[in-house]
């Protein structure tokens, strides 16, 4: 396994208390895949991301437990230095909004040019070469001229092109990519989208994919991981999915979004607001949203139950929610 989380928790010291941003959440990726991490706004993926790629706000932020192991190494245990060779050679983290990433004085081919620089010992000139060689791999028209410009002179979908060259530049093992797209226009984030997607087949890249878009997860995810308020309750392969998920939170997000094979079926939102942070119900967290919800939900909080050895559910009455 390329990539290997093992209780991780995060918490937040805010006005209100502790939020507890992330709750005690494992999962693996294996080489070559692409995990897609779904739910629903402040459930504690990007957070998640950043613990892994070791980019947390710290303060506010405070990893208090868990295992990080990648490649075999715990990356908790590296010292920054060390972090520092991980990030962008053997790992890298595509973020949804490039302006706020890129350097806004520096032109593009420099930043591009920058990780040859200092991860391989490049001179500037083959550098450079090499960030030309980079945009035209990310089908930026012109490289060779647009490599001196500055990344306000991109369009969103441009830029957001030239953060996945950023990415795949020293061919890491590992992408994450939080939201890549969310930013960009409908046609603009295919277009990326399927980009990313091939150049990770191309680089046999893994690729943990934070998005919203279930239709971009049936398309490239191997495995999907549901989180809700911290933590991951169901995972499985795509496919499991789609054809019944065992967790009734699960099935309220598939329920909330327009599919194209089930034409003219009635959205239904999943009623109820994600849990304050500070104050995380006791039981299941989503009991008190949850259509399926008994007695044994508000006391007893569901580990991930192994429902298949692919897959797990976090919830008491798994079984009834698959057949449902
Ligand atoms: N800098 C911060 N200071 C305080 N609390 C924070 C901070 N960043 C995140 N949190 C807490 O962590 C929770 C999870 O945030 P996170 O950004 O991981 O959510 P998310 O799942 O990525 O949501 P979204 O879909 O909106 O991006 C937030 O609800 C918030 O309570
Ligand atoms: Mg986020």
């Amino acid at each position: 396994m390329l990539l290997d989380v093992h209780d991780l928790k995060v918490e937040f010291r805010t006005r209100d208390g502790i939020a507890r941003a992330v709750n005690g959440v494992s999962f693996g990726v294996d080489a070559g895949e692409t995990l897609a991490v779904l739910g629903e706004s402040g459930s504690g993926k990007s957070v998640t991301a950043q613990a892994v790629m070791g980019i947390l706000d710290s303060p506010p932020g405070r990893i208090t437990a868990g295992e990080v192991l990648f490649q075999g190494r715990d990356l908790l245990r590296l010292n920054e230095d060390e972090r520092r060779r991980v990030r962008g050679a053997e790992m890298a983290m595509i973020f949804q909004d490039a302006l706020s990433s890129l350097n806004p004085v520096l032109p593009v081919g420099d930043q591009l040019g920058e990780m040859f620089v200092v991860h391989r010992g490049m001179s500037r000139k083959d550098a450079r070469a090499k960030a030309v060689e980079l945009m035209d791999q990310v089908r930026i028209p012109g490289a060779r001229e647009r490599v001196k410009q500055y990344p306000h002179q991109f369009s969103g979908g441009m830029r957001q092109r030239i953060m996945i060259a950023m990415a795949i530049a020293l061919e890491p093992a590992l992408i994450i990519a939080d939201e890549p797209t969310t930013a960009l226009d409908v046609t603009v984030q295919a277009q990326v989208m399927d980009l990313l997607a091939e150049l990770r087949r191309e680089y046999k890249m893994a690729l943990v994919l934070i998005t919203h878009d279930l239709g971009v997860v049936a398309d490239v995810a191997d495995r999907i991981a549901v989180m809700y308020a911290g933590r991951i309750v169901e995972s499985a392969p795509v496919q499991d999915i789609y054809k019944a998920p065992a967790h009734p939170y699960t099935r309220g997000l598939l329920e909330s979004v327009p599919r194209l094979d089930l034409k003219g079926r009635e959205l239904t939102a999943i009623s109820g607001l994600p849990p304050n942070l500070t104050r995380i119900p006791p039981g299941c967290a989503f009991h008190p949203r949850c259509p399926m919800a008994r007695d044994v939900c508000r006391t007893d909080e569901p580990p991930l139950y192994a429902v298949s050895e692919t897959r797990g559910s976090a919830c008491h009455f798994r079984t009834e929610c698959l057949h449902a």
